[in-house]
């Protein structure tokens, strides 16, 4: 451990908000990444839910070498050979068929808002309705439509944006008799609340098909199926945020897939790019070609970037040479399997939802009153980390106490045994502490 460095993070570094760890790290291999002092730790969260197929994958090192060799950047004019053929890719064999016209860029709050200025384009508008717990980015237009976010503080957000209530199975702002009769009746609501105030400019709805941050909620079909006709009638594209649910995670290809409903605009991100910063927005032709035509520019200085095509397609063959997209339903199953287990151990485990291999655990002080405990989240997240696992917890008052748990597509079962074994160590001794502190 140096400890040299260590007073350099706190002495150099500006603090960007979320939980820190006291130590530095090191490396990342597979599942496992390696502090300061030695320790291996289990990482349950792909990194930023990045590194689908596995910390430093060796195509990743390969593709990034071969970038080395051939070109890492070009002028943004000179289209690589690799983005076409990425772009090919990506077309054929994993979006709906209507979505076919790529652009690469950086990272998932840039997918955004390339995604808002062709929706804007393409229909002359400019009111974005977006939902509750959402988190598209943190750049200008993705952070104005990101409700999951600390907005306070920043400035005037960018005009025309509208939110709705998120549906949530298990904290429904409106109680019905089925969760989906519920999240429609949010809906309702929200379309209503929208109409009201609209100026009639409407360009879009954005939705992440599993709202991650929110607490990894899934809508159900018939949700999303009704945001689709609530799109049409309004003459307003829908934009799905597949940043975490594309490429597999959810054992399959896309969201989109998943829900049977296709978006005119797919911003992909975190899982294209294997830990590297890459994304994508993808629409159909008859858009891209209305908004060439009026000119559309997204130029910058790193867009079609070769290094990040080169990255991108070995991710994708890894995805299909080692079936991960089977795997992460799979293996999800057996994860999810071992937190039904722990549920039934563990009265403070409210609910355990999501899908493939995008979990969401949600603690709570008992599940008669569904009070969120984030105490006991705060505790138990601290003991994980100590015995070797490394999960995201997502503390917020107004929605509860929820970790997200996503670990590579590669996991192993050995793995997830040994990480529910240090969860399930982790939350009995957090309960006990507690309980004994309340007692003394
Ligand atoms: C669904 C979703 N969209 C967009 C983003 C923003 O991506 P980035 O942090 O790469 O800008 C995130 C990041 O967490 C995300 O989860």
């Amino acid at each position: 451990m140096d400890i040299a460095l260590r007073n350099a993070a706190k002495e150099f570094m500006v603090r960007y908000g979320g939980d820190a760890f006291p130590n530095l790290f090191v490396s990342a291999k597979g599942t496992i990444v390696r502090d300061d002092t030695g320790r291996e730790i289990l990482d349950f969260t792909s990194g930023q839910m990045c590194a689908t197929i596995g910390h430093n994958h060796p195509a990743i090192v390969e593709a990034v070498n071969r970038a080395g060799e051939k070109a890492y950047h070009m002028f943004s004019g000179m289209i690589p050979e690799v983005v076409a053929e990425l772009a090919q890719t990506v077309a054929r064999d994993w979006m709906p068929e209507r979505l076919t016209k790529s652009i690469f860029v950086n990272t998932g709050s840039e997918s955004n808002e390339v995604a808002l200025r062709m929706a804007k384009m393409f229909t002359g508008g400019y009111e974005i309705l977006s939902v509750g717990g959402s988190w598209h980015g943190i750049t200008g237009g993705s952070g104005a439509i990101s409700f999951a976010s600390d907005r306070k503080g920043y400035g005037v957000p960018t005009p025309g944006v509208f939110v709705m209530p998120e549906p949530n199975a298990y904290r429904p702002y409106i109680q019905a008799d089925t969760e989906e009769a519920s999240a429609l009746a949010c809906l309702e609501l929200g379309l209503k609340m929208f109409d009201m105030q609209s100026s009639g400019k409407g360009a879009a709805i954005i939705i992440e098909p599993i709202i991650s941050a929110g607490g990894v909620l899934v809508p159900p079909k018939a949700y999303m199926q009704a945001l689709r006709r609530a799109a049409d009638a309004r003459g307003m594209l829908l934009i799905f945020d597949e940043a975490q649910t594309a490429f597999g995670r959810i054992g399959h290809r896309t969201g989109s897939e998943f829900f049977g409903v296709v978006p005119d605009i797919m911003t992909v991100s975190k899982t294209l790019g294997g830990g590297l910063p890459m994304a994508g927005t993808i629409t159909t032709s008859a858009i891209e070609e209305n908004i060439h035509k009026k000119g559309f520019t997204y130029y910058t200085s790193h867009v079609s970037d070769p290094l990040l095509g080169e990255v991108g397609l070995a991710v994708l063959r890894v995805l299909q040479d080692e079936q991960l997209v089977a795997r992460a339903g799979s293996i999800g199953g057996y994860l999810r399997e071992r937190l039904l287990e722990l549920q039934q151990r563990y009265d403070a485990i409210g609910d355990v939802r999501g899908e493939g291999l995008l979990l969401g655990v949600e603690l709570v002080q008992d599940r008669e009153s569904r009070i969120p405990d984030h105490d006991l989240g705060a505790r138990t997240t601290k003991k994980c980390f100590e015995k070797g696992l490394s999960m995201n917890i997502r503390r917020r008052p107004e929605r509860g106490s929820v970790w997200r748990i996503a670990p590579p597509l590669t996991v192993t079962r050995d793995e997830i045994d040994r990480a529910t074994a240090i969860l399930d160590e982790s939350l009995r001794e957090s309960l006990d502490e507690r309980a004994r502190s309340r007692a003394a």
